[in-house]
């Protein structure tokens, strides 16, 4: 029997952007829609245009750019000027999707909404019927996706009457959100089925997953959709999402294609882009992934016990249900050195399914024959870890000039920092501190102004060896909220300061978007 094809709609730049501390701006949100575009994923939901005038111009940037490649899709509000916003910034794509939600949950139509239900269901209607209209007018087939918001929560009769309401105004795709991610597998497995079973018109749209993690179950209640009927999935890169986050991309795909025997579906998915995909979307949100993460995780396919160890190399399928190679996971494989020419390097990139344009190449490569000459030996693991340094390092706003710590035993920690504050001007200036790191991260506070409380740092070697290049990661806190960055070197002093200043640009750019939305 042949398999049904499962929509994977990835909404990475929309849910997962509005996570605290993961803003990206244009230029970052292209870089990702490209990412995704080349990971195979069939809808791209690239953003709320009516939030502001950035949300509205990455949009409009993705829609032009990538709706030859893939659907591009904006949400609105069931408003009219919300649905009429993210037309304009969608229209002059090729295959666009408008995504409207409404919420549904006695608790949402009580205290959010304060409407009853016949008013959801005729505020439901008519703007979707507003959506499907420009589509019409625009000579286009009709792609308008209806959220009932908070729907795991809603009763399942009320439930019905909208999804089939919604479907009768032309809505294309339902999608049933787990907004609060509240639902059980069980549970949401019944939600579909009683749709499937109670809804006449059901067969005209296609069913949606949208499941958050607040009780870590996003993913198995995704599947459990799936099981019942459901056939696209909503979900992130890395799970990325408000709070706890959503269902992650890499792990209902890898889920979907490892029990294919169970669940008999297929995505188009290209799964061995999945880890550069990941760490793209780490390095440009600062949001660490977890060592055990599975799928994308250091650990994910580390065998440390013996007997495991053992067992492998009689046959790897006694302890490896999936192949490093299928996720594109990059260990600490030897591949180049410093005499590995340019065409060598821009292979090797390939094959890491790492795309960076002709000025950034070179960037790279330049870094790459830098550690090259400290190290003897460059791991892929170092590749990875040095693009993304590069890629992400262009968008920053402050951005280092140089760096020097000097400490010792009877002396005071003491570092002096120059850095180019974006505009090609020189600012320096220099701290003491406990130790030197603490030195460096004061005198960085002196050079940008910003008053930030240090959370956490942690130091970890990103592959083998006494040269190794070292990865700091640090969380801050800046007026209240916590940001994150990584910062790389073989000296972890300077790795301390990247990081640190890493963390610092991503409390800039919120600033700025905090100050570009109160004055618009
Ligand atoms: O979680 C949710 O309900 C949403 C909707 C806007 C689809 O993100
Ligand atoms: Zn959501």
């Amino acid at each position: 029997m042949s398999a049904d094809r499962i929509v994977i709609f990835d909404t990475t730049l929309r849910d997962g952007e509005q996570a605290p501390g993961c803003s990206m701006n244009t230029a970052e949100k292209l870089r990702v829609a490209e990412t995704l575009v080349e990971l195979g994923v069939d809808v791209i939901e690239a953003g709320f245009p009516i939030a502001s005038p950035d949300d509205f111009e990455a949009v409009r940037q993705i829609a032009r750019t990538f709706s030859n490649r893939t659907t591009i899709c904006a949400l609105a509000r069931c408003r009219p000027e919300d649905i009429d916003r993210a037309w304009d910034a969608l229209k002059e794509g090729d295959d666009v999707r408008l995504h409207l939600f409404l919420a549904t949950s006695p608790i949402h139509r009580e205290f959010k909404l304060k409407m009853a239900e016949a008013e959801i269901v005729r505020t439901a209607v008519e703007m979707v019927q507003r959506a499907v209209d420009k589509f019409v007018k625009a000579g286009k087939k009709v792609n308008v996706e209806f959220s009932p918001e908070d729907a795991a929560r809603t009763e399942l009769n009320f439930l019905s009457e909208v999804v089939e309401k919604a479907i009768a105004a032309g809505a294309t795709t339902v999608n049933i959100p787990d907004t609060v991610g509240y639902a059980t597998p069980t549970q949401y497995f019944q939600c579909i089925s009683h749709l499937k079973k109670h809804v006449p018109n059901i067969d005209k749209a296609v069913i949606s997953t949208h499941c958050h993690d607040d009780l870590g179950l996003a993913v198995a209640n995704s599947l459990a959709g799936v099981e019942a009927g459901a056939r696209q999935i909503e979900c992130t890169i890395n799970g990325l999402g408000e709070r706890a986050g959503n269902a992650a991309l890499e792990e209902v795909v890898m889920a979907l294609r490892t029990r294919r025997d169970y669940y008999n579906v297929d995505t188009r998915i290209n799964t061995r882009k999945l880890c550069a995909a990941s760490q793209q979307v780490s390095g440009i949100t600062g949001m660490v992934v977890q060592r055990n993460k599975a799928i994308v995780g250091r650990n994910a396919f580390a065998h440390e016990a013996g007997i495991h160890q053992h067992g492998m190399l009689q046959n790897r399928t006694t302890y490896e249900i999936m192949r490093p190679e299928d996720v594109g996971f990059v260990g600490t494989k030897l591949v180049l050195g410093k005499h590995s020419g340019r065409h060598a390097f821009r292979d090797r990139l390939k094959e890491l399914g790492l795309t960076v344009d002709d000025a950034t190449f070179q960037k790279v490569f330049d870094d790459f024959i830098e550690l090259a000459d400290k190290k003897k030996e460059v791991y892929d693991s170092d590749i990875v870890a040095i693009v993304e340094n590069r890629t992400h390092e262009t968008q920053d706003h402050w951005k280092i000039i140089s760096c020097q710590a000097s400490a010792g035993t009877g002396t005071i920690p003491t570092a002096t920092v120059a850095l180019d504050s974006g505009d090609g001007k020189r600012h320096h200036d220099a701290a003491t501190g406990g130790g030197p790191v603490e030195a460096v991260l004061h005198a960085i506070e002196r050079v940008t102004g910003i008053n930030a409380t240090l959370e956490d740092l942690k130091i970890r070697s990103v592959s083998k060896g006494k040269d190794a290049l070292g990865e700091v990661v640090v969380q801050v806190n800046v007026d209240g909220r916590t940001y994150e960055g990584t910062g790389l070197s073989v000296d972890i002093i300077e790795a301390s300061a990247r990081a640190y200043l890493k963390a610092l640009n991503q409390a800039e750019r919120q600033r700025e978007r905090a100050d570009r939305k109160s004055s618009s």
